[in-house]
């Protein structure tokens, strides 16, 4: 997506070859124009697709979520991280490893809000190694519910988390793909 791919030009900086910080638009201060922008090409993305609800993870993924659930008008569900996990019938649980921050935490979701036969879009911030994806999906199962797709901000294409994801046969839509960075060089996969 073109817009989002010049803010990454102008605001992001690549902080070394894996990460890639861009907290003046997405991960501290957050521009609700772009946002908004970004859920409605989503939308068109996933146009054909039933989508009951939305999921993310927090804490970053809530603000594209939020945008992408408002314009669909359909509830956003976040699963939380929690540091460890406790017997509790009333929640699924998920042990995900995050290799970016090297910790574990248990990704939860109360039983209230994912059900039996439910269609869901997944919506995060960034793809990686995909651990968290396959950590809400592995909860998705847990409900017998169903992945409409999984809808990215920034995905890094240098990292196997799109090609774990599509191995599964899950539709990965990313609005920005970086195909390799370095400081001052960030480099795109145009999407066809
Ligand atoms: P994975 O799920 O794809 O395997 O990714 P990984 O565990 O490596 O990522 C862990 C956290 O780091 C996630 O945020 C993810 O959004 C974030 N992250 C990964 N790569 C980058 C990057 O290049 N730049 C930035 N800014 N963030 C990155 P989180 O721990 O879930 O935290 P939160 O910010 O959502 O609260
Ligand atoms: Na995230
Ligand atoms: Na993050």
């Amino acid at each position: 997506m073109k817009q989002l791919e010049e803010a990454i030009l102008k605001y992001g900086s690549a902080i070394n070859e894996q990460v890639l910080k861009v907290d003046t638009f997405l991960n501290h201060q957050i521009d609700p124009n772009l946002m908004y922008l970004m859920a409605a090409d989503i939308l068109e993305h996933f146009k054909d697709k039933k989508i009951d609800k939305i999921i993310t993870i927090e804490a970053s993924g809530i603000a594209p979520a939020l945008m992408v659930a408002y314009q669909l008008n359909v509830p956003l569900v976040f699963f939380k991280k929690a540091t460890s996990s406790i017997l509790n019938e009333e929640l699924y649980q998920c042990q995900v490893h995050s290799f970016t921050k090297n910790k574990d935490y248990t990704l939860t979701a109360s039983k209230n809000y994912i059900h039996e036969g439910e269609k869901l879009l997944f919506v995060d911030d960034f793809l990686a190694n995909g651990e968290a994806a396959l950590g809400a999906i592995n909860i998705v199962k847990q409900a017998n519910a169903e992945i409409s797709g999984i809808a990215i901000i920034i995905e890094k294409s240098f990292q196997p988390g799109r090609e774990r994801l599509t191995a599964e046969g899950y539709d990965v839509y990313s609005l920005a793909r970086i195909k390799q960075m370095a400081a001052n060089h960030i480099e795109f996969i145009k999407n066809e």
